[in-house]
């Protein structure tokens, strides 16, 4: 039998053509569900993948969403990593929102965030406002990086951009905003990622400050009533510790997720030759259905975590034993039962499973939407006729099972 496309290799290492492809195979493989080497059972059915995000059942539960992928020993017993704990982490961040089953709590939050008059939630008629300030997030971003070169570091901008547009959402100080990659960053590392010695002690390092500066920004925001997300939290009624966990979720959240759709999204966009995509970027209408796309297929982050607490059989069959789950959803956002033609844009299919689904579905999915379209549209009016750099021999990006991006360099036809 050949061997499971994803026993070996995680979406982050692949260029979008061999994700296509093994994504394509995965489709076909004859289960429902593989134990991978992780200790993670993974799913990819888009029924499958809709029914364990959703967790209804009582038997399936998101309380582990949060939990690193080495496990709590592996950092307890990294001596670099105790100091930064005792330090940031301790007594230990309260959950807010994603890892969090008090489900009268969470809706609490929740609705804060993404309800009626949610603080992310974009309302149709603030959307040109937003976009207005998105548009001078690329910019600025843009000015930070070297000058004078042709050739466009676009990894690197959608990540200062990304973090733009996260850091002022949740009212992080702008000074903070640089340092949020390196602590988004190591959030997201530390769930899809098995890292061990330095670059897990780096890692819970960074990981505190996110908290650290989460619970000023908290402060400062309350002490200077400036209207926001943390007031906003507070008229909620919702406790400061749970506050700053919401502040630090959306701001880990927030940043690599939007820029690795970004990432993967241009380098899919200008790797086909007539360049069809990439041209209805100009077009506000069709800029929208491109990066809906863009995050269908190519989606920063590509699975998400479950534990079945006892054995479930889910509505379609798949029988899953207790166990940590790992939900892909961005493999059922091309299952050819959901999306009959996933690569064409004519042909929607049923609704993308990108941002979750049920109670815990992304409360930033607005936003994360408008930001990745605003990018795509802003990169091809500065650079129309823009190419890809290739990336140097033998260079390869880390395994991990949650995050994806790519190392995308482009050259223009003008100097930047
Ligand atoms: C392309 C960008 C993004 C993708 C693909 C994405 C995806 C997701 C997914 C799949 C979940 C569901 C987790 C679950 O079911 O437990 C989620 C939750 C969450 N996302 Fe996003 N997200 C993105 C951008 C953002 C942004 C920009 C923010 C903040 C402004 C954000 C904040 C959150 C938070 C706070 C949660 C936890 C919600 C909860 O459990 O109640 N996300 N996201």
């Amino acid at each position: 039998m050949a061997e499971f496309p994803f026993a070996t290799v995680t979406a982050n290492e692949l260029s979008f053509a061999e994700r296509d492809e093994r994504y394509r195979r995965l489709h076909d493989w004859p289960g429902r569900a593989y134990r991978h080497a992780s200790g993670l059972r993974m799913i990819w059915k888009y029924d499958d993948v809709r029914e364990v995000l959703d967790a209804g059942s009582p038997a399936i539960t998101p309380a582990n969403a949060l939990e690193p992928l080495v496990g709590y020993p592996r950092i307890a017993a990294t001596p670099g990593a105790i100091p930064h704990l005792v330090r940031h982490l301790l007594p230990l961040p309260a959950k807010a929102t994603a890892d969090l089953t008090d489900r009268r709590l969470h809706k609490q939050v929740w609705d804060t965030m993404a309800g009626p008059a949610g603080h992310f939630r974009i309302p149709a008629a603030d959307r040109p406002r937003q976009a207005a300030a998105m548009t001078a997030h690329f910019h600025a971003a843009l000015r930070e990086l070297p000058a004078g070169t042709t050739e466009l570091d676009v990894t690197a901008l959608s990540i200062a951009y990304a973090t733009r547009v996260t850091g002022s959402a949740v009212g992080l100080p702008e000074r903070e905003w640089q340092r949020v990659a390196v602590w988004s960053g190591a959030q997201s590392g530390l769930l899809g990622r098995r890292m061990r010695g330095r670059e897990l002690s780096d890692a819970v390092a960074a990981l505190g400050q996110l908290f650290t500066v989460s619970g000023r920004a908290v402060d400062h925001n309350l002490r200077s009533g400036t209207v926001g997300f943390a007031t906003r939290l507070r008229d909620a009624g919702i406790p400061r510790r749970v506050a700053v966990s919401a502040v630090a979720n959306s701001l880990a959240a927030g940043v690599h997720t939007v820029s690795g759709s970004i990432q993967q999204g241009v380098q899919r966009l200008l790797s086909d030759p007539g360049r069809v995509w990439w041209e209805l970027l100009t077009d506000p209408a069709t800029a929208g259905q491109v990066a809906a796309k863009i995050l269908q297929l190519d989606p920063g982050l590509v699975a998400w975590k479950r534990r079945v607490l006892r054995p479930v059989t889910l509505a379609g069959g798949t029988e899953l034993p207790a166990g940590p789950v790992l939900v892909m959803f961005a493999a059922a956002n091309r299952d050819p039962a959901a999306f009959p033609d996933c690569l064409s844009l004519r042909r929607p299919g049923k609704m993308p499973l990108t941002f979750g689904f049920g109670a815990h579905i992304c409360p930033g999915k607005q936003s994360a939407t408008l930001a990745v379209e605003v990018f795509l549209h802003q990169l091809r009016m500065l650079l129309p006729q823009a190419r890809l750099v290739a990336a140097a021999p033998g260079s390869r990006r880390d395994p991990d099972l949650l995050f994806s991006g790519a190392a995308v360099r482009v050259t223009g036809d003008r100097r930047l």
